[in-house]
Formats: structure tokens, sequence, C-alpha cells
């Protein structure tokens, strides 16, 4: 049934999409109008999850589309349209035809919808949400990278996995681009108040931190079609509720950069403030050396992918 609610639109009906929406309708905080460029798939998905109200109690309405005049009036907008990786592949390797996509999924939010927060999901992470900002001329502070949500989740799992402990009481911290060079910091990565450089030994932590960086690859190559999606597309929808409901929740993202850690115009992961203005605060933490080193190498290898392949 309609209600008049918020709206968010999820582009793509996909793996990711479709999981993101599902997780959102449970949320029950706003319409849902799912767009893929495969109209009856993105319809068939909504109409699926909308017969699902009577079983789980969420109201609402879950729309399926094609059309971009749908997606109009949205107040976040969550883009999952692109390639997954299959195995073998890097997410670099994903760059050309997904930069396609974000150009015409880009063009349609500005057209549509000028006024939304953009969360993005599509893969290279921090490349398509530098694309995506400059195709849509959006504040670069309404476009923003889902991946620390993700990759800090990874982290949780594995720690908690080796202390035997609760999910709930992890606190991870995961910055860095989403890829190989992301940057797992054990430092700040707590278990109820404690560091987790108190609870283990070196060894583990970098076994946990390996992991934790290879944690996409290890499930493309567990699934052989398809990357994950049951993680990330719940970590699009925690925020998208963020941001709708101006939690001013304090997690890693995909921020555009002006300065801090020492760098200038990319898009990478740092923990922020994320609430109705999207990302509202940028934390610089104090970083040794080495683990700015990473940040900043992390920056400058999709820096360099920016210029060489995306001629920016
Ligand atoms: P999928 O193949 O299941 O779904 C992608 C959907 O996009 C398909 O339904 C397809 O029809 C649609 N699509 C393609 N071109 C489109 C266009 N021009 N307009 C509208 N829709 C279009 O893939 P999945 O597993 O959902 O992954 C989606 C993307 O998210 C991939 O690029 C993947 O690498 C990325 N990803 C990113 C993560 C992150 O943490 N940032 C985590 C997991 C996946
Ligand atoms: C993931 O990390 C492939 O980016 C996707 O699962």
């Amino acid at each position: 049934m309609a209600t008049g609610r918020r709206k968010i639109a999820v582009i793509g009906a996909g793996n990711v999409g479709a999981t993101c929406a599902f997780v959102l309708a449970q949320m029950k905080i706003a319409d849902i109008v799912l767009l893929d460029i495969f109209e009856g798939f993105a319809k068939g998905k909504a109409l699926d999850m909308s017969q699902n109200s009577n079983v789980l109690n969420y109201d609402g309405t879950i729309t399926g589309t094609a059309d971009y005049a749908d997606i109009a009036g949205s107040d976040v907008i969550v883009v999952t349209s692109g390639f997954p990786r299959k195995p073998g592949m890097t997410r670099e390797d994903l760059i050309g035809k997904n930069a396609e996509i974000v150009q015409q999924v880009g063009t349609g939010i500005k057209g549509h919808a000028p006024d939304a927060t953009i969360i993005m999901v599509t893969n290279p992470l921090d490349l398509m949400t530098y694309h995506m900002q400059k195709v849509t001329g959006f504040p670069t502070n309404r476009v923003i990278g889902q991946a620390g949500v993700l990759d800090s989740a990874r982290m949780a799992h594995f720690i908690a996995l080796e202390l035997n402990c609760a999910e709930e009481d992890v606190s991870p911290m995961v910055l860095g681009g989403h890829g190989d060079t992301m940057v797992p910091l054990p430092r700040y990565t707590t278990v109820g108040g404690i560091p987790i450089t108190q609870l283990m030994s070196e060894d583990r932590i970098e076994a946990i931190s390996a992991r934790t960086a290879g944690g996409g690859g290890e499930i493309v190559k567990l699934l052989e079609r398809g990357s994950a999606f049951y993680a990330p597309g719940s970590a699009a929808a925690i925020m998208a509720e963020a941001v709708l409901n101006d939690r001013r929740r304090v997690i890693p993202a995909s921020c555009h950069l002006t300065g801090q850690y020492g760098l200038e115009d990319v898009y990478i992961g740092v923990p922020c403030i994320l609430g109705a203005n999207g990302v509202e605060t940028i934390f610089e933490l104090d970083l040794s050396d080495s683990e700015l080193e990473s940040l900043q190498g992390s920056a400058n290898f999709y820096k360099g992918q920016l210029k060489d392949i995306l001629g920016y």
C-alpha cells in the first residue's frame, strides 16, 4: 500500500541491488523503486518482494521499472548496476564496462533526481564513485561509496571467529580503497573497547588483515559465478538508512578528500559521519608512518587509474 513516505531508489536489480532493496523493505523507512536496464527483471523482483509484505509484515511500496522518471523525488539512490567479478578478475578489470554504465545511470539520476544523495556500490568502487560525482556534478558530500562497512564487517567476522566472541562487540576499522590495497587498521580495531593488539598475536592479526583484504575474492572463488551480495547489499542499506534518517553514523566510507591525510581530489575509504547531508564530517586519524603510507599508497594507486584509464 502506498504511504506517501520518503523514497529510496536502487539502481540495478541484480544480486546486490535486490538484497539491498529487501533489507530496506524490512526497515520500513521508505517506498522503494528498483530500476534495472531489464524492465521485466526489476518488475519481477519488485513483485516477488511485494508479495512478501504479508509474510514479513513490511509496508511501503516496492516498484520495479526501467524508466528513470520513476526515481523522481528519491531522497537516496543506491547504485549497484554493473558487472561483478568472475574468478581470477580484479575489481579494476571491470573499469571500462562499468564506467559506461555509471555514465548512463548518472545521467538518469541527474535528470530525474537532482536532489538525491547517491550511495555507490558498483566496482571498482572508489573509481566509480569519483566517476559518478563527475557525471552528475552533485556536491561531493552527496556522492559516497560503500566499501568500508563491508570490509570492516568482514574483519569483524574473522576476529569474532578467532576470539569466539559476539560479533556485535567487535568495532573494526578498515580504510583505503576497496581492493587489494585496502588498509585494515588493527590499532583502531577494538573488542569490547579493548584494542585487538592486546588480544591477539601479531601473526594472527596479520593473517586476519590479509583474509579481510582478500575477502571479496575468497567469495568470488567459492561462488564461481558472481560475487558476494548479502553483506554488500546490507552494508549499502545501512548507509542509505543513515542518510535518510540523519543517523550521523560514524563509519568508514569512500569520501572525496580535499587535503585530509595529505590527499587531494580522490575518493578513498576514511572514517566519516554519515547523516542527512551525506558526508557530514571526515575524521583524520592519527596514523603511524606506515599506516599513512599504506593509505596514501592505496589512494595514489586509484589516482593513477583515474588519470590513465578514465582520463580525469
Ligand atoms: P549482478 O550482475 O547480479 O547485478 C547487476 C545488475 O545491473 C544487473 O541486473 C544488470 O541488468 C544491471 N545493469 C547493468 N547495466 C545497467 C544499466 N546500464 N542500467 C541499469 N541497470 C543495469 O551484479 P551484483 O552482484 O549485484 O554486483 C553489482 C556491482 O556491485 C558489481 O559491479 C560488483 O562488483 C559490485 N559490488 C561492490 C561491492 C562493494 O562493496 N562496493 C560489493 C559487491 C559487489
Ligand atoms: C566484494 O568485496 C566483489 O567488491 C565485491 O565482495
